[in-house]
C-alpha cells in the first residue's frame, strides 16, 4: 500500500500522544542541542526510565557543553555512576572538549556530527533532525522494526539494514523531521512493540502492509543462526 501521508499521520499522532520527556523541547520551544546530544548519548545503552531519573541532575551539574568541557573527567565519571558503559562518559567528555574548543557550538549536519567522539550514524541523524531540523533519518532497532512491518520486508536483519535505512530516508518529511524521528521512537516504544504490534491502536496502520496482512508480528525477519 502507498506510503504517502505516513509522515503527516505520524506527526498528527505525535502532537496528541507524544511522551513528555525532560530532554524534549515543548511545542514552540527551540530545542537545545546540548540537551539533545546528552540525552541521545545517555539513551544509547540505558532505558528511557533510567535516563529520566538522571538527566535533570546531570544538566543541573553541567548546564552547558562548555561547563562539561571545563569539568575534570573524574567529576563527569562520578556523575555518570550507575549509567554503565563508562566509555560513553569518556567519549562524552572528549566530545564536549572538541565542541568547546571550536567555539561551543555543535555542528549542525549529520555528517559533521558523526565525526565527533561517541556519535555514530544513529545518534548523528537523531541530533541533526531533532536539534537542527535537518532532514536526517535516525534508524535504530525500533525504527527498523517499524519499517520491516510497514513494508513486510522479507530480507533478514542485519543484511536488510541499509535498505531499511533508505526506506526511512524516503519517508522523512521536509517539515518537522525532528518530530518525525521522535514520533517513530514513540511509536516503536508504545505501539509497534517487539512481541505485540497493537495494530488496532496504531495511527499509521492504514499505510502498513504488515497490519493489512495481519502478520506484522512476524517482522523483522531475523537471520538464521
Ligand atoms: N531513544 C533514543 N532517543 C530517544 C528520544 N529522543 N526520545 C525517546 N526515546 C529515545
Amino acid at each position: 500500500r502507498p506510503k504517502a501521508g505516513f509522515a503527516r499521520a505520524l506527526l498528527d499522532w505525535y502532537d496528541t500522544s507524544r511522551r513528555r520527556l525532560p530532554w524534549r523541547a515543548e511545542p514552540g520551544e527551540k530545542p537545545d542541542p546540548y540537551r539533545v546530544w546528552l540525552s541521545e548519548i545517555m539513551l544509547q545503552q540505558t532505558t528511557v526510565a533510567t535516563v529520566m531519573e538522571r538527566f535533570t541532575r546531570f544538566v543541573a551539574r553541567f548546564p552547558t557543553v562548555t561547563a562539561l568541557a571545563a569539568a575534570p573527567l573524574e567529576s563527569v565519571l562520578a556523575e555518570w555512576a550507575g549509567l554503565g558503559y563508562y566509555a560513553r562518559a569518556r567519549n562524552l567528555h572528549a566530545c564536549a572538549r572538541e565542541v568547546a574548543a571550536k567555539g561551543g557550538r555543535f555542528p549542525d549536519t549529520a555528517e559533521a556530527l558523526a565525526r565527533l567522539p561517541g556519535i555514530g550514524d544513529y545518534t548523528a541523524g537523531a541530533i541533526a533532525a531533532i536539534a537542527f531540523g535537518r532532514r536526517a533519518a535516525a534508524v535504530d532497532g525500533n525504527v527498523e522494526r517499524v519499517m520491516s512491518r510497514l513494508h513486510r520486508f522479507a530480507e533478514a536483519l542485519p543484511a536488510a539494514r541499509p535498505k531499511l535505512r533508505q526506506l526511512v530516508e524516503g519517508l522523512v518529511p521536509e517539515d518537522r523531521p525532528g518530530d518525525f524521528a521522535q514520533g517513530l521512537m514513540d511509536l516503536g516504544s508504545g505501539i509497534c512493540q517487539p512481541k505485540t504490534p497493537n495494530c488496532r491502536r496504531c495511527p499509521v496502520a492504514r499505510f502498513c502492509d504488515g497490519a493489512a496482512a495481519g502478520d506484522a508480528a512476524l517482522y523483522p525477519v531475523k537471520a538464521a543462526k
